[in-house]
């Protein structure tokens, strides 16, 4: 496949994004060792969560999809069954580490693996505090995958200082915690996304949560639940970037997730002087939703602090796209996770920027991109994505302010978290071309 972004003429219109990502993989999880049916709606068809969906089936859990919701039958917390065959997780980083910590508290054995991206990043994070916790998980002698898990005889709680803001070790510890002796309590440097912690008290689990600190205390049942995936707020960054740096847009997305610990990227464009506005605010389940509209802007630099990280952490690269088109020089404080990610997306935007003719560097700790203004025209190229979606998907959006055209490599990457996104976003006026 061949994926051609052209110049456009602006975006208009309005569409419903899909379901967010990490929603998605924990409100399975949670669903499969509730007690009871649970259904969820709006569930991310990614690769990424479907891959999750197959390994809780072959750990014995019905999953039927039926009128486009999906109805799970829960088997409490120790309830799944032994896979024959090892657990593919393809290239979720979310999906292994958060079933790793709940493989942890069964008493059967698993072995875990994921693509070639997903088998070069640190699994040390997890394999620590689950082993702190008397879990027995192990990886390779780098900490890699595959991961083995055997049965642990006891698993306790644990009081946690986290080494490195990630809601995916946070969560590890979380699922862990559902089989554990005693309380779980952990405290992080800078806020994580708190998706578990809100799906926790949903499906009735004793937790507290604010700022930096979780408590999760002796839990024996999760209830089935009815869930409504809010729209994915990351997928949303493609498009908000896009309609604000194209000219003549104006584009409204439905019923995006609104969670406090992912928006930063919203406040830090409207900061910049993006015309965005965000109505009809409601709420699914613990999840707030609201409509987003965009309108084509000026926009500023912008400057991203080290606790800002963690909230933006999945829409850097977009960020970095809208920087170009900025007046000024943006600088990006401590975001040395970036090279942990589905690729080293510092290395893939930094190779981009160059093809761009943007001028950017590093100082000392910090990330530096001098933007180019409004009506910057980038030159012809080809975009390596390193088969990463978000680059592959920020490099398309660019593509909409090129002197004519630049190609994607390896689009097909784009389905890991976002299928839809050639369609919607033809849909609203990108010049996208597929060959
Ligand atoms: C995720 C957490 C983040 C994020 C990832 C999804 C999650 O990773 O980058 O796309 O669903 O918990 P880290 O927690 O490792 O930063």
């Amino acid at each position: 496949m061949k994926l051609i972004s052209k110049s456009s003429e602006g975006l208009h219109g309005e569409i419903k994004i899909p379901g967010d990502k990490s929603i998605s993989h924990r409100a399975l999880i949670c669903a499969a060792i509730s007690e009871g049916t649970s259904k969820i709606s709006n569930l991310q068809e990614s690769e990424d969560v479907i891959n999750t969906l197959k390994s809780l089936k072959q750990l014995g859990i019905s999953i039927v999809k039926e009128n486009e919701s999906y109805y799970i039958e829960g088997k409490g917390f120790r309830g799944l069954k032994e896979s024959e065959n090892r657990l593919y997780f393809g290239n979720s980083g979310t999906g292994i580490r958060l079933m790793s910590g709940l493989l942890s508290i069964q008493n059967f054995s698993s072995s875990l693996t994921g693509d070639e991206s997903l088998s070069k990043r640190p699994m040390k994070r997890i394999i620590e505090p689950l082993s702190k916790m008397g879990a027995n998980i192990s990886g390779t002698n780098e900490d890699t995958l595959p991961l083995q898990i055997t049965p642990s005889k006891k698993i306790n709680g644990i009081n946690y200082k986290m080494p490195v803001a990630s809601a995916q070790v946070k969560s590890a510890i979380l699922f862990a915690s559902l089989g554990a002796n005693g309380d779980t309590k952990i405290i992080e440097k800078s806020i994580s996304r708190d998706h578990t912690e809100r799906m926790f008290e949903y499906f009735g689990a004793s937790i507290t949560y604010s700022e930096k600190e979780t408590t999760l205390r002796e839990t024996d049942t999760f209830t089935s639940q009815n869930i409504e995936i809010p729209g994915d707020f990351s997928s949303s960054a493609f498009f908000i970037v896009a309609a604000l740096i194209s000219k003549n847009s104006d584009i409204t997305l439905k019923e995006v997730g609104m969670n406090p610990s992912r928006i930063a990227l919203l406040k830090k464009l409207i900061q910049m002087g993006g015309d965005i506005k965000v109505f009809n605010h409601s709420s699914f389940g613990k999840e707030p939703v609201a409509d987003v509209n965009v309108k084509s802007s000026s926009l500023n630099s912008c400057e991203v602090t080290s606790d800002d990280v963690p909230n933006l952490i999945d829409e850097l690269p977009i960020l970095f796209i809208a920087s170009c088109f900025a007046d000024g020089i943006s600088s990006f404080n401590e975001i040395e996770e970036l090279k942990h990610k589905e690729s080293d997306r510092l290395k893939a935007m930094q190779n981009g920027l160059d093809k761009m003719k943007i001028k950017h560097f590093v100082d000392g700790n910090v990330f530096c991109i001098e933007g180019m203004g409004t009506g910057y025209k980038i030159p012809n190229f080809l975009a390596e994505t390193y088969y990463d979606h978000r680059i592959a998907m920020s490099f398309a959006i660019a593509g909409l302010n090129s002197n004519s055209s630049i190609e994607i490599a390896s689009p097909e990457s784009i389905n890991t978290s976002f299928p839809e996104f050639i369609e919607l976003g033809i849909k609203l006026g990108c010049n996208f071309e597929i060959s």
